[in-house]
């Protein structure tokens, strides 16, 4: 008896270290029944910036979790590599050259991926950069460059995506500008 509950133990043990070795680093959404991740399955996800940074390691991510990535940013070569480096299940993502402070192309752009995939269904707006300098020490003309590219390009972008993810019945668009003023 003693010995059957300490092969029990034994084998509950090595149970609960293969699960815990097998969740990357996060136990607990690998043990909820309906694993979130898995909502991302078959979406299409276009990420901006993802030539690099977080950007690149998005594309990763949902690329991991089933989704259909579209990887956009100005260098193309970058933007190769990263797809490459997400093939999953023999799926990588497509890539799409982008400059978002060229609101001209938007549209097309849009375009493009709704007759490659027919839909978006969400929009991680990542292009940017950041600057670390005091505000009051900053030509207006740098700032309004900033300004282009981290807050205007996203709202011109969101008026071509929202009305497509409207027409498909929503969507979600994540933005993640950043934008820093210090005075002192
Ligand atoms: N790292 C942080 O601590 C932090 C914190 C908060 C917010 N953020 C924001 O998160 C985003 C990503 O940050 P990160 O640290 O991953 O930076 P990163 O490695 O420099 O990546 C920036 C990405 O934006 C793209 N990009 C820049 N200008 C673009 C343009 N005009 N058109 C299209 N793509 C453009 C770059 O690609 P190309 O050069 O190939 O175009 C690159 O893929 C940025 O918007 C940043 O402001 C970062």
């Amino acid at each position: 008896m003693a010995s059957s509950s300490a092969l029990f133990a034994l084998i509950s043990s090595v149970l609960i270290l293969a699960v815990f070795l097998q969740s990357d680093c996060d136990l607990a959404l690998r043990l909820l029944p309906f694993n979130p991740i898995r909502k991302f399955e078959r979406k299409v996800v276009w990420i901006t910036g993802a030539s690099s940074g977080i950007g690149a390691s998005l594309a990763k991510a949902f690329s991991k979790s089933g989704a259909i990535v579209v990887i956009s940013a100005r260098r193309e070569k970058q933007l190769e590599e990263v797809s490459e480096s997400c093939s999953h299940n023999g799926q990588k993502p497509f890539s799409l050259v982008l400059d978002v402070t060229d609101y001209d192309s938007h549209q097309k752009a849009v375009q493009q991926i709704i007759s490659k995939f027919g839909r978006i269904d969400i929009l991680v707006m990542n292009a940017g950069r950041s600057q670390r300098a005091l505000a009051l020490d900053t030509p207006l003309s740098e700032t309004q460059e900033l300004m282009n590219l981290n807050f205007l390009s996203y709202v011109a972008l969101a008026k071509h995506v929202i009305p497509e993810m409207s027409k498909m019945g929503g969507g979600q668009v994540i933005g993640m500008p950043l934008y820093y003023a210090i005075y002192n």
